[in-house]
């Protein structure tokens, strides 16, 4: 058994009391895996539904730092997580930006000015954080006052591709015919937008460190639409980009990154290479493979398969065994699932995979 000693002796200098997620993520000594889950607040808890009708809208609910306090902290009290997410959106971005962010139910976000030619390109530049954005880095501020060092709080942005998708189709889209095109017909055009991307989250990203963000992670949703060559282009280069012009150390602790592609299987080798610390990774890849083949350069993230929640308390430990396991011993494994928790999902399907996650991997990480 390592002594105390030993966790003290690679601190991070972040004088957090559960610190587990940072020391994972730079595959450093835990007493057990840390564990916390893509979309933790939303919609499949009560008391989020209540906090988002009584703001009136998920984005009244997003730009008030209050009430994105109350949601960010809501998954804490109810389970043993081992960090925070800001509560907010990859979209704040381009809303910022002018091309108005709208919600329509069930049927996710539009804009109401989508990015279809270079006139409407050239009317946009990226955000300051400390104009438009500002309710962004107050809610950090006023979460990591109310977490008060019980845990990290993680901070995030979209990818310059993910983002441009939304903004060049104005909402989700089955094939992404329109973004195609214009990546096909008219690259240069889609260059400037995704240049103009990486500037602003980059800039978005520093703000929340500076603000109080003591991890963060790019979501990169749509990268795995790409063909091979196009997701090196036109994602992959300026996620790199990202990376190599992020703070890596504020007020005196390390902050670490995370770079997660959904569908990014064949792609992880190149994401490592962006000086990322950590790889999230989907459920479609195997945990030990990815290992095998990263391991020892980067921390990962993942990768229970959403659906799993949907079972009895029995399935869902066995299958948080299963990706413990396939990942094995040692540090450098922050449990997660593989994409967001479904609305669908009970709460008390989550309280059974955080505790199994806990449990099972109870023994020190070297
Ligand atoms: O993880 C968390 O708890 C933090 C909060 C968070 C939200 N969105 C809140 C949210 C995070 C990290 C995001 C990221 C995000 N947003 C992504 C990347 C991650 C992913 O899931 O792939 C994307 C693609 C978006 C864009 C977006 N925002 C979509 C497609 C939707 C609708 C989705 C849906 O499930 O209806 C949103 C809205 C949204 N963002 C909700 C939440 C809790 C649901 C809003 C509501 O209350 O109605």
């Amino acid at each position: 058994m390592p002594s105390r000693r030993r966790w003290k002796i690679t601190s991070t200098m972040n004088n957090l009391k559960n610190d587990t997620l940072i020391r994972s993520l730079l595959r450093q000594p835990t007493p057990y895996t840390p564990v916390w889950l893509m979309r933790q607040a939303g919609r499949y808890l009560p008391e989020y539904n209540r906090t988002r009708k009584e703001a009136g809208s998920f984005l009244a609910l997003a730009k008030s730092p209050a009430l994105a306090t109350e949601v960010t902290l809501q998954p804490l009290a109810r389970f043993k997580l081992d960090a925070a997410i800001l509560f907010s959106d990859i979209l704040t971005v381009p809303d910022a930006m002018g091309l108005g962010l709208y919600f329509v139910e069930g049927e996710g976000p539009r804009f109401e000015r989508p990015l279809r030619d270079a006139a409407a390109v050239a009317r946009i530049a990226p955000p300051d954080p400390s104009g438009v954005l500002r309710y962004v880095t107050d809610a950090v501020s006023e979460i990591r006052r109310a977490l008060a060092g019980s845990v990290p709080l993680i901070g995030f942005a979209g990818s310059p591709y993910t983002l441009a998708c939304y903004m060049v189709e104005g909402g989700a889209s089955a094939d992404f015919r329109i973004i195609k095109s214009m990546l096909y017909s008219e690259p240069a055009l889609l260059h400037r937008i995704l240049d103009l991307n990486a500037r602003s989250v980059t800039q978005y990203l520093n703000a929340q460190i500076e603000a109080g963000a003591q991890a963060v992670m790019i979501f990169d949703t749509w990268g795995g639409s790409l063909s091979h060559a196009a997701y090196a282009e036109f994602s992959l280069a300026y996620i790199h980009r990202i990376i190599s012009e992020l703070r890596r150390e504020y007020d005196g602790a390390r902050i670490p990154s995370i770079v997660f592609t959904k569908g990014c299987g064949t792609w992880i080798e190149a994401i490592a290479r962006t000086g990322c610390d950590a790889v999230g990774l989907d459920w479609t890849i195997d945990m030990g493979e990815a290992r095998k083949q990263i391991g020892d350069r980067v921390a990962l993230q993942g990768n229970l398969d959403p659906a799993v929640l949907h079972s009895s308390p029995n399935v869902i430990r066995a299958q948080v065994a299963n990706v413990l396991n396939s990942y094995g011993a040692g540090s450098g494994h922050v449990f997660n699932l593989g994409h967001g928790i479904v609305p669908t999902t009970r709460p008390e399907s989550v309280q059974v995979l955080v505790d199994a996650v806990h449990e099972l991997s109870a023994a020190p990480h070297l």
